[in-house]
This record gives C-alpha cells, structure tokens and sequence, in this order.
C-alpha cells in the first residue's frame, strides 16, 4: 500500500513546532544547518555579554546568538528539567563554567533542547545530520554524545570547498564545514555512495568503456590480457561489469566535489547561508531510502526540502523567518509547478497578519510580497524600498518585473504611492504593487491611478502601472492584475483574459 507523501512547511520557532507537532519515532532522517556566524571573529564570539536584544529577534541573517535573559531562562529549564537526560544536564554544566555567558554558551543553550527534540522525533531506525563548522563543532560533538550516546556517532563528514574569497597571513584559510552524523539506534540506512572512477583509470581503459560507460571482464581479458591475468579473482560470467564510469571507489568522509552556492551559481536565490542542493541530495540518498520523512528544522532556502521532494522523499520544513519560507515556496513553485503542500504558522486572517506584523515586521512584508505572488528581496526588510518583485513576460525572451512595496503599519499615505512611483522609474521596472495591511486612503487610490498604464506589448492589454492591493484582499484570493509569469496565461497563477474577449492568451 502507497501512502500519500508528507510535504509540510511550518513558521515558527521549531522548538515549540517540533514539540507540538512531530510525533515520537516518526523522522528517518533530520538535517540542520542551524544559524551560526562563524564568520565573525572568533574572539568575538567567545566575548560574555548579556546587553543585547531579545533572542526572539532573530532575524536570517543575524545568525548569531546572543547570551540573554532569555538563554539565562531557557538555560534553567534546561537543567532544571527532569526529563532532561543526565548525561545532558551535566554536559551543558560542564561548559558553562569555562564558557561563562558568551555567545557559543548562548547558542549551546539554544541547540540542547532542540537536538533532544529530534532525537525523541526520529525513528528507532533514524539518523541525524547535523552540519556546523570548527567554530562550535566539538562542543556540539559532545552534546551529541550525550544525546544520542558516544556509540551512536556515524561520521565527522568534511565538507571542503573550493577557495571562494578570503585573505589572511595568521593562519590557513577556513574552507570546510563539519557535519556531524548520528544514529538513534543499533540499525540506519546507509546508501554506500561511490564517487567518480579514478582519472587515471578512466583515461588508461577510455578505448575499450562501451557505450554506457562500462567495461566487462571479457573486453578486459580482450583488450587487455596482462591487466586481466593479473586479477585476483574473476567471476565464473564474464559479462559482468568489471569497470562503470559512474561507480568509483566508496566515498570517504570528506567531500571536494561540492561547489558552494555562489552568487553567480544557478540555483542561487540571494540567501547568504544557502546549501548546494548537491550536498543534501548526497546526505538524503546516503541516509534515507524512497519514501522516508526528511525533517529539516533549520530550512532555510528550502534546500533540503527541493532535494528531498526530487528523491521522492516526505518532508517537513521548518523555518522562524518568512524570508526563508516566502524563498522555499517560490523554489516549489519554480521547481515542481503545481506542487501542493500544507503550510502552518501563516496568518490566515486581518487577526493573523496584524499579529505577525507585531511580532516582526521584516516577516510580515515577506509574507505580503509571497502573498501577493512576488518573490521575497532577500536584502528588503527595514528601510528598503523593494520587498520583492513579480516576474513576468513580456515576450517569449524577456522578462519584466513588477516591484513590490509592502507597508503593514496602521498609518498609510499617498506619500508612500510617491514613493513607489520613483522607486519603480529609478528602477525601471514595468509596473508597481503596493501592499497595504489597511485600506488606502482615497487619495492614494487617486495618486495610484494618476500613474496611467503600461501596455503589455504582446497583445497590447492594459495593466495599472501602480497598484494596490491590502491584505485582506490577498487573503480572500485577490491577485494583482499581471500578465502571466511564464508559459501560458492558462498555467500562470495571475492569468489574465483579455478583458473584452474573454479569450486565454498564450505565449508557447
Ligand atoms: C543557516 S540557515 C539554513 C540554510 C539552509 N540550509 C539553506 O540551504 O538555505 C539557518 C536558518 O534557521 C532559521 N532559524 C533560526 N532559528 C530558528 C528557530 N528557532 N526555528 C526555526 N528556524 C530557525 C533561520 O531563519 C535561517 O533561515
């Protein structure tokens, strides 16, 4: 019997999401890559200070975390816990007294709970993989240890990558990360991965590889008797694979074959600390058969999640920021059109938005521009004038784009419509879309329309230059009114008809 495939997306803090809503024994396999800017100073890291803003606003990309009122709290409950393994408890305490307060102790507070978390949600049959780097990676190993017991441990795996950047003249230069594998009982799954045949190999036998790249012990001992005498041992068939160009020798446990996600890398998507798909579908297949509940509750971009739904894998994602989510959704959509999954944590209504807009700002205008159809501006937020942006066709080569403006507070002006109308001619996008939490005044809707049109060439219908929309509007399933982002009208999610005719416009 097949089941249905698991595809969830949850906003929040994945604590209170896994606690709440990942069963016991129900995961094959967790990757995390969670938040850690190693990138600062080292030194500065290991500083104790207690004075900086609560943990709760955490954003993507202040990835580091900080010792707080809050760590000292969740600290406590830590050790105060009875549930708390032991070995746990008298690990975390051990640090505290050489560690003090600083931000490695603040993010090994921040880690224990969560790596209990996933230890009590994976299978008996489970593993985890935990990605960091030599900044904190052997104060994890530890916890690790405690928590999934010293003999569960699997692999240290070496992600070396190619030199992108960096200068320094005191010591080598930092290029790899540390995954840390663990197993939650006596038996996992490892898919025994095998890189690429020696090149060596490859060139000595080229001539004789057929045409799938494989060589039989028969056209060994045809082409080449010396090397065929010299084997040890050969199989009674000798129409057996002896060489296959896709199956070198196993793979190690340090990677040099994975290239980082740089900005100019294809599947780039603008987050700083996104993962090369190539790297998780090596740690899906290796940990996981068909099937299986992928968990990632760091998500981020949505790598794991992209690479698990290729390898036809279940997942569930987790992220506290809209940004990543407002990226993973976009991804589902690039990369599986018409892919459906639940989402949970999103407003659902006036309450929910007003809520999240409370709560954090910067997520409320990634929700608004993903909302509205657009794709999150991983640099908006804050005081930035563009949030996102919706792509479009102009013809079958050219793209253009719709920029996004979202203002979710509860005093709007028609100097924000100005504003927009510059931004959008400083920019030189198409059109603009301003997304409002509530109405617009009725001199914005006049300013907006005062902007005239833009004729889109292909069939020469008219769009608003600027729009507005709120987002009760979206949340009721209003769109703003675009030409369709690729193929035909009929598959964009915005299809327009031609307002007189009614007739789908396509443009294959
Ligand atoms: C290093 S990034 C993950 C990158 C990801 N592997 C990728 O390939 O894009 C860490 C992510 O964890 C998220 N995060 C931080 N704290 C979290 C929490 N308590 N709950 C859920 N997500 C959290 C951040 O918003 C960020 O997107």
């Amino acid at each position: 019997m097949t089941t249905a495939p698991i595809r969830k997306l949850f906003f929040g803090d994945n604590l209170e999401i896994m606690r709440d809503e990942i069963a016991d024994d129900s995961i094959d396999l967790v990757y995390l890559d969670p938040p850690f800017n190693s990138n600062r100073s080292y030194n500065v890291l290991f500083r104790g200070d207690d004075s900086r803003p609560s943990q709760a606003r955490i954003e993507a990309f202040d990835d580091t975390w900080h010792w707080t009122r809050e760590t000292e709290a969740e600290y406590d409950n830590l050790v105060a816990n009875r549930e708390t393994p032991r070995e746990v408890t008298k690990a975390i305490d051990a640090f505290r007294r050489p560690l003090g307060k600083n931000d490695v102790m603040a993010y090994l507070v921040m880690m224990t709970p969560r790596l209990l978390e996933i230890h009590r949600a994976l299978k008996p049959t489970g593993a985890m993989y935990l990605h960091c780097d030599p900044t904190a990676s052997h104060y994890l190993k530890v916890i690790c240890d405690q928590v999934f017991g010293p003999t569960r441990f699997l692999n240290e795996i070496v992600w070396a990558y190619r030199d992108v950047g960096g200068k320094t003249t005191k010591y080598f230069k930092r290029k790899h990360d540390t995954i840390l594998a663990y197993a939650k009982g006596d038996e996992w799954t490892h898919n025994v991965q095998r890189g690429p045949l020696a090149v060596t190999t490859q060139k000595r036998y080229a001539p004789y590889f057929d045409a799938d790249g494989k060589i039989t012990y028969r056209t060994l001992k045809e082409s080449s008797p010396g090397v065929f005498a010299s084997l040890r041992s050969v199989p009674d068939d000798l129409d057996e694979v002896c060489l296959d160009r896709s199956q070198g020798t196993q793979l190690p446990d340090w990677w040099t074959d994975i290239t980082p996600v740089t900005r100019r890398a294809l599947e780039g998507l603008g987050f700083q600390t996104q993962k090369p798909v190539a790297l998780l579908e090596r740690i899906i297949k290796t940990a996981s058969d068909e099937g299986a509940v992928v968990l990632d509750p760091f998500c981020g971009s949505g790598t794991t999640v992209a690479a698990a739904e290729g390898l036809g894998r279940s997942w569930i994602g987790i992220d506290i920021t809209y940004l990543a989510l407002g990226l993973i959704k976009q991804r589902l959509r690039d990369d599986y059109p018409g892919i459906e999954y639940e989402e949970q944590g999103s407003p659902k209504d006036s309450v929910g938005a007003r809520a999240l807009f409370d709560l954090s700002p910067e997520s409320f205008e990634m929700w608004a521009v993903t909302l509205a159809g657009g794709r999150p501006n991983p640099k908006g937020g804050g005081d930035e004038a563009i949030d996102g942006g919706i792509r479009f066709l102009i013809d079958k080569e050219t793209a253009g784009w719709i920029t996004i403006s979202v203002k979710g507070g509860d005093n709007v002006s028609v100097s924000m419509v100005r504003d927009l109308i510059g931004t959008v001619e400083n920019e030189k996008t198409e059109m603009g879309v301003l997304v409002t939490r509530v109405p617009p005044t009725k001199g914005m809707l006049e300013e907006a329309a005062r902007a005239g049109s833009y004729v889109w060439p292909f069939n020469e219908s008219r769009f608003p230059k600027i729009q507005i929309i709120t987002t009760d509007e979206l949340l009721r399933g209003e769109r703003p009114k675009t030409p369709p982002e690729s193929g035909t009208s009929e598959q964009a999610p915005n299809a327009i008809r031609d307002a007189d005719s009614g007739e789908q416009l396509s443009l294959d």
